[in-house]
C-alpha cells in the first residue's frame, strides 16, 4: 500500500518533533558542578582569580593549585595536534608529539559528510587528549568570502549551511572525548590581509544570514565549550570584546556559557575588554621574547589594580572564572580522563576516508579517469607530486608520523614496475617563474608516457622558521593573485600539448585560475590538503579503487575579477576598513544571481558512476516542508552522490539570491540501487533576515525547491505555496 504524501510526512514530523532534535543545552547547567563552581570563586583571592584570565606561557593560562585548580592547556590546531613549542615558543623536537596530519577544514567539509566530521573530531580529540591538551584550538569555520585569503584551507565554505552541517559533528567528535573545541575565529576574519586590527563594516542581514550562522549552530546545537575572538574589529570595536557580537549575541541571544578566549595577543585594553566579554586572554607579547612577562598583560596588573580600584566589579572577573571553570568540570579536568590514543592505524585510517571523500573530480572528458588498465607508463609532473605539507602554514602546522606524497601514493599502489617517471616541472620559491630545462625534461616524460599526471596549485611552506616559505596557503598571509606560481601555466600548456591524455591534480585550500589550460587537459581533481594519506587516497581515485565523492565548497571563479568582492573593489579594503558591499551576495549566491559563469560552481563533483534523480514531491505539515526523492545509481560502479536541496523565492519585498542551499544527503548506492530521500525544511529555510524589523521574516508566497548535483546542476524542481 502506498502511504499518503501528508500521512508519512505527518509521522516524520512527529519523530523528528519529538525524538532526535538536538537541544538547546548552553542553556542547560550541571547543579552539582555548579555548586562546586561557586565555592572554589569564594575561597579564591582575587589575585588567583587573576592568574586564570591570562596566559601564563605561550599556550597555557595559569591554575590555582592551592585549590586543586589545574592550569588550563591549549593546542592547535584545527586538523592535528600541533608540535610541542614548550612554554616559550620554541620547537621542542624531542617529545613524542606526532600527530596525525587529518586533511584541512576546506578537503574535510567538501566530504559534505557530517558524520566524517564526528570521526575527525574525535581522532584530535583523542590525541589532544594523550598529549596532555585541555582544548584544541579548533574548528575554523570563517566565511570563504574572497579565494586569496590565505587561510581559507583550515575553514570549510562559502555557505553558512553548509559549514553549520559540517562544524556541530567535529566539535562534537572532539568534546566527546572530554576535551573543549575552541571555535574561531569570531568573526568576520575573512582575509589576512591587515587581520590585525581591519575594522569590517557589513550590513546586519549580512551577518545574520551569512556570517553567524555557522557559529551560531556551533554553539547552540555543537555546544562548544570555548569561542576564539577574532583579529580584526566590526563597527568599530574589536571582535573578541565586542560587546554586541559578544555579550549581545553570543552570551545573550544564544545562551553561551562557556569561555571566550582572545585569538593570541588580540586584546589592546583592559576596561574594554573585561566588560566587552572577552575571558581570557591568550598570546605572548613578542617583543617580550625570550622573557615575557604575563603579569603586564591586560588581563593581569593592569585588571587587578582596576578591580582594586572599583572602576571594574570583582563580579565581572569572578563571571570569567566561572566560565573557565565550567569547561574545566565539563571536560574532566578535576578527575580522571580517559585514556587517548596519538597516531594510531586507526586515525590514520580516519585521515585516508576523509580524504578519500574530500577530494574532488572536477573534470573527466572521455572518462579518462580512473586510468585504464591498459596503461602502462606514466609520467608525474609537478614538484607538488613530492612535496609534504604538514608543518606549513602556520599555527595549523602538524608533525606526522609520515605523510603519504600522491608519487608515493602512486607508487605504493601501481608497483615498482608501474613504468613511473617523475620529473619536477616546477621549482618552488618566491616569484619563481617557469624553468625552460625543468619543462623540458617534463615534456620529454609525458611524450614517452601513456598518460601525463601533473601536481600543482598551491602550497603550504615546509620550513615553519622561513615565514616568507609559508606564503601563499598561510596564515598571516593572503595570495598575491588567483594566477598559478611557478610558472605552471606554460608547464601544464607544455605537458598537454606533449600528451593528450593529461590529468592535472591541483593541491590548495580553494580557487585556481586555470583559463590557460582548462580546456587542454582531460581531467582535473581538486585534491585540498588531503592529509598524510592524501597521497594513497589520490592514488586509490587515479586508479579506480575509489570512486570519488567529494564536491566543491566553494564557486571556482573563472578569473578574480568574477569574484564579488574583488568585482566591487571591497578587498582587501584601506588601512583601516573593508566593506562588505557585496552584502549577502557572497559565492554562488552572487554568481547565480548575477548570471556569472564560473569556471566550476559551488557544489560540483564528478563520479565514475551517474545518478538519475526521480521527481521531487512536497508536502508542508505543522510549518514544516518535507520534501521526497529518489536517487539512483545509474552506472556500473558503486558510488555516492550528494543531493544538495536548494530553495528559491519567486517573489520577495528584498533583493534575494537566486538559490540557497537548505539541506543535502550524501547518499552511497550500489550499481542499480535505488533510494528515497526526505528532507525537512523548516520556516528559516524559507526567511530572510529583515535589519528594519531585527528579525527572520517568512513572506508568504510560492517557492521552488530544487534538487541538484550542484548549484547550476539542477536536477528535479517542485513548487510549493506557504
Ligand atoms: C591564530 C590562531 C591560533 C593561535 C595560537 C593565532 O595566530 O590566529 O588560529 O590558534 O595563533 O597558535
Amino acid at each position: 500500500m502506498k502511504i499518503p504524501l501528508t500521512k508519512l510526512f505527518l509521522s516524520i514530523a512527529c519523530v523528528l518533533l519529538y525524538g532526535g532534535t538536538s537541544s538547546f543545552s548552553q542553556e542547560k547547567s550541571d547543579p552539582a558542578a555548579e555548586a562546586k563552581i561557586e565555592d572554589l570563586i569564594r575561597k579564591m583571592t582575587l589575585e588567583e582569580k587573576i592568574g586564570m584570565i591570562h596566559a601564563n606561557s605561550s599556550f597555557t593560562s595559569t591554575g590555582v593549585p592551592r585549590l586543586g585548580v589545574p592550569e588550563l592547556t591549549t593546542s592547535d590546531g584545527p586538523h592535528g595536534v600541533r608540535p610541542e613549542h614548550g612554554r616559550d615558543w620554541v620547537l621542542d623536537n624531542k617529545g613524542n608529539d606526532s600527530s596525525t596530519y587529518l586533511p584541512t577544514g576546506i578537503t574535510l567539509a567538501s566530504t559534505w559528510n557530517p558524520e566524517l566530521g564526528y570521526a575527525f573530531g574525535a581522532v584530535l580529540g583523542s590525541e589532544a587528549k594523550y598529549r596532555g591538551k585541555d582544548v584544541i584550538l579548533g574548528p575554523g569555520i570563517n566565511i570563504i568570502r574572497t579565494p586569496l585569503n590565505g587561510r581559507n584551507f583550515e575553514y570549510m565554505s562559502e555557505d553558512p549551511y553548509l559549514i553549520s552541517k559540517m562544524v556541530v559533528g567535529y566539535i562534537k567528535g572532539v568534546q566527546d572525548q572530554g576535551i573543549s573545541a575552541s571555535l574561531k575565529h569570531f568573526m568576520g576574519n575573512n582575509q589576512e590581509i591587515r587581520r590585525d586590527g581591519i575594522n569590517v563594516e557589513m550590513s546586519e542581514r549580512a551577518l545574520r544570514e551569512i556570517y553567524l550562522p555557522g557559529f551560531k549552530a556551533a554553539v547552540i546545537e555543537g555546544e562548544v565549550n570555548t569561542v576564539m575572538g577574532s583579529y580584526n574589529k566590526l563597527r568599530g570595536e574589536y571582535c573578541t570584546y565586542n560587546d554586541y557580537l559578544i555579550n549581545k549575541i553570543l552570551k545573550g541571544e544564544w545562551g553561551f556559557r562557556g569561555l571566550v578566549m582572545s585569538d593570541w595577543g588580540a586584546i589592546h585594553s583592559t576596561k574594554e575588554a573585561l566588560l566587552g566579554g572577552a575571558d581570557l586572554e591568550m598570546g605572548t607579547d613578542l617583543s617580550m621574547l625570550p622573557n615575557p612577562d604575563y603579569n603586564k598583560f591586560y588581563f593581569a596588573d593592569p585588571a587587578l589594580k582596576m578591580v582594586r580600584s572599583g572602576e571594574v566589579s570583582e563580579k565581572v572577573i569572578d563571571d570569567k572564572v566561572r566560565r573557565i571553570l565550567r569547561i574545566m568540570f565539563k571536560t574532566h579536568m578535576f578527575d580522571k580522563r580517559t585514556p587517548g590514543e596519538l597516531a594510531t592505524k586507526e586515525h590514520a585510517a580516519v585521515a585516508k576516508k576523509v580524504a578519500e571523500e574530500g577530494i574532488i573530480l572536477l573534470q573527466n572528458k572521455k572518462n579518462i579517469l580512473p586510468v585504464s588498465k591498459m596503461v602502462k607508463t606514466i609520467a608525474v609532473i609537478g614538484a607538488n607530486a613530492n612535496r609534504e605539507n604538514a608543518m606549513g602554514g602556520g599555527s595549523s602546522q602538524v608533525r606526522p608520523p609520515y605523510e603519504v606524497t600522491l608519487l608515493a601514493g602512486l607508487q605504493n599502489l601501481a608497483g615498482s614496475d608501474a613504468g613511473i617517471r617523475f620529473e619536477q616541472g616546477y621549482t618552488i620559491a618566491r616569484n619563481a617563474k617557469a624553468d625552460p630545462s625543468l619543462i623540458r625534461k617534463a615534456v620529454d616524460a609525458a611524450k614517452h608516457a601513456d598518460i601525463a599526471i601533473v601536481a600543482g596549485g598551491w602550497i603550504h611552506g615546509y620550513d615553519y622558521s622561513k615565514w616568507d616559505d609559508n606564503a601563499y596557503d598561510a596564515e598571516g598571509f593572503d595570495k598575491p593573485s588567483m594566477e598559478m606560481p611557478f610558472g605552471q601555466d606554460e608547464l601544464i600548456t607544455a605537458v598537454a600539448r606533449a600528451n593528450p591524455n593529461t590529468i592535472v591534480v591541483l593541491y590548495g585550500g580553494g580557487p585556481i585560475d586555470m583559463s590557460a589550460w582548462v580546456n587542454k587537459v582531460k581531467g582535473i581533481i581538486q585534491a585540498g590538503y588531503p592529509g598524510m594519506e592524501g597521497g594513497s587516497a589520490l592514488a586509490e581515485i587515479i586508479l579506480g579503487k575509489v570512486n570519488p565523492s567529494g564536491k566543491l565548497t566553494v564557486t571556482f571563479p573563472k578569473k578574480l575579477q568574477d569574484s564579488p568582492a574583488h568585482k566591487l573593489g571591497e578587498y582587501p579594503g584601506d588601512s583601516v576598513n573593508v566593506h562588505y558591499n557585496e552584502d549577502i551576495f557572497v559565492g554562488y549566491r552572487y554568481f547565480d544571481t548575477y548570471k556569472v559563469k564560473p569556471q566550476f560552481a559551488f557544489g560540483h563533483g564528478l563520479s565514475y558512476t551517474t545518478f538519475e534523480y526521480g521527481k521531487l514531491s512536497a508536502a508542508t505539515v505543522n510549518g514544516d516542508t518535507f520534501v521526497r526523492l529518489n536517487v539512483k545509481n545509474t552506472g556500473t560502479m558503486a558510488g555516492a552522490e550528494i543531493v544538495q536541496i536548494y530553495v528559491h523565492d519567486k517573489k520577495a519585498s528584498l533583493k534575494r539570491p537566486e538559490k540557497e542551499l537548505k539541506s543535502f544527503s550524501k547518499i552511497f548506492l550500489a550499481p542499480g540501487e535505488v533510494k528515497e530521500l526526505i528532507f525537512k525544511l523548516d520556516k528559516e529555510a524559507f526567511s530572510f533576515f529583515d535589519s528594519k524589523q531585527m528579525e527572520w521574516v517568512l513572506e508568504p508566497g510560492g517557492f521552488e525547491i530544487l534538487a541538484g548535483s550542484s548549484s547550476v546542476d539542477i536536477r528535479s524542481k517542485v513548487e510549493i505555496r506557504l
